[in-house]
């Protein structure tokens, strides 16, 4: 069996020649571990659906670190997409554009669109830079399982499976880019993240569509129909303090239970961890939860989440209430 490298920051270039024989590497950006591939090597980017379990319709991301890169990849870029990547490049925006005939329809699952990105980690830009090409990436996660946001993670899930992984330790974000189209009329917002649609609507300075799931026709983010972000242990939501401790109250002593709240309810019941619910911390106290058979995860929705869309909408999805 293959056994996975574990790379530092110092060898780049190790992982930069795994890449140009066409292996997969994982390597930290500002938001997720991504599993990467060299895009123009179709046998690679198939083997990253293998890997993952990822279902052949999901389209991949193109990671680049320059402009000069996403003009080689997508083509009739539109004035609005160079106002976006002003503001937000490098940083935690994907903008769908339309695909380059030059680039395999593989990576974007036979759509003739194409997801860029260039994300803001020094490791990830560097690697990128090395390869001389852009590199394809999903989160380094198996398919439905919470998202990578350290190595360890990463090893979980692809030990012996891929080639290597860059550890840059714990990654900035903890939840991936804002997805914003620009294939139709108007901007269209196809994942929530870390930048707001209020922040690309002051950039734009006009309004923009939210995509619905329930819309006729091909998705048009097709990440979006399927089960994401979720461990084995149960989510449950509470939006109110009162039923949230009720059902503490009632259960702490059966259960183990791993509550995920913002403000520290001091409650001290036997049976219950507490951890600080913030977008940083999400994912891996997910993966803690499951490691350490928790029985119940409980999840304290107050206003302040809410407001949090980016984070919000990876809560709704890990405990398959979207
Ligand atoms: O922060 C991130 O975006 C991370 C890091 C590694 O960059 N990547 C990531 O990739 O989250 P992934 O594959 O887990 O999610 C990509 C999302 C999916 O919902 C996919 O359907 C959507 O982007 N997507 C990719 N290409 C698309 C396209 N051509 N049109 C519409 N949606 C697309
Ligand atoms: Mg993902």
């Amino acid at each position: 069996m293959l056994s996975t490298e574990r790379l530092n920051s110092h060898q780049l270039s190790r992982a930069a020649e795994l890449l140009k024989q066409g292996q997969l590497v994982a390597f930290p950006t500002e938001t997720v571990y991504g599993l990467g591939a060299n895009i123009f090597l179709p046998s690679a980017v198939e083997s990253i659906f293998k890997v993952k379990g990822r279902p052949s319709d999901n389209p991949l991301i193109a990671h680049v670190s320059s402009l000069g890169q996403i003009e080689q990849i997508a083509q009739d870029i539109p004035p609005i997409f160079y106002q976006l990547a002003e503001a937000f490049f490098p940083g935690p925006l994907t903008v769908v554009l339309k695909r380059s005939d030059l680039v395999p329809a593989v990576i974007s699952a036979g759509l003739d669109t194409i997801a860029v990105r260039m994300p803001a980690h020094p490791l990830a830009s560097q690697l990128i830079s090395l390869c001389g090409t852009p590199l394809v990436a999903p989160s380094a996660n198996l398919s439905g399982k919470p998202s990578a946001t350290q190595a360890e993670h990463v090893l979980e899930d692809f030990e012996g499976k891929i080639a290597a992984v860059v550890d840059g330790g714990k990654t900035y974000l903890g939840i991936e880019s804002t997805v914003i189209s620009l294939i139709e009329n108007h901007p269209i917002l196809l994942r929530p993240g870390t930048i707001s649609q209020e922040d690309l609507e002051k950039v734009l300075g006009s309004s923009i569509q939210l995509a619905s799931s329930k819309r006729q026709g091909p998705a048009l983010s097709p990440g979006m129909k399927y089960r994401h972000y979720s461990p084995q242990t149960p989510i449950k939501l509470f939006y109110s303090s009162e039923l949230l401790e009720k059902h503490l109250r009632e259960k702490h002593q059966s259960r183990r239970m791993l509550l995920a709240s913002r403000p520290f309810l001091s409650l001290s019941l036997v049976n219950v961890d507490h951890f600080t619910l913030c977008s940083e911390e999400f994912y891996s106290s997910l993966r803690l939860a499951d490691q350490q058979n928790y029985e119940e995860i409980l999840v304290f929705c107050d206003e302040s989440i809410q407001q949090q869309s980016g984070l919000m909408n990876r809560i709704l999805h890990a405990s398959g209430s979207f």
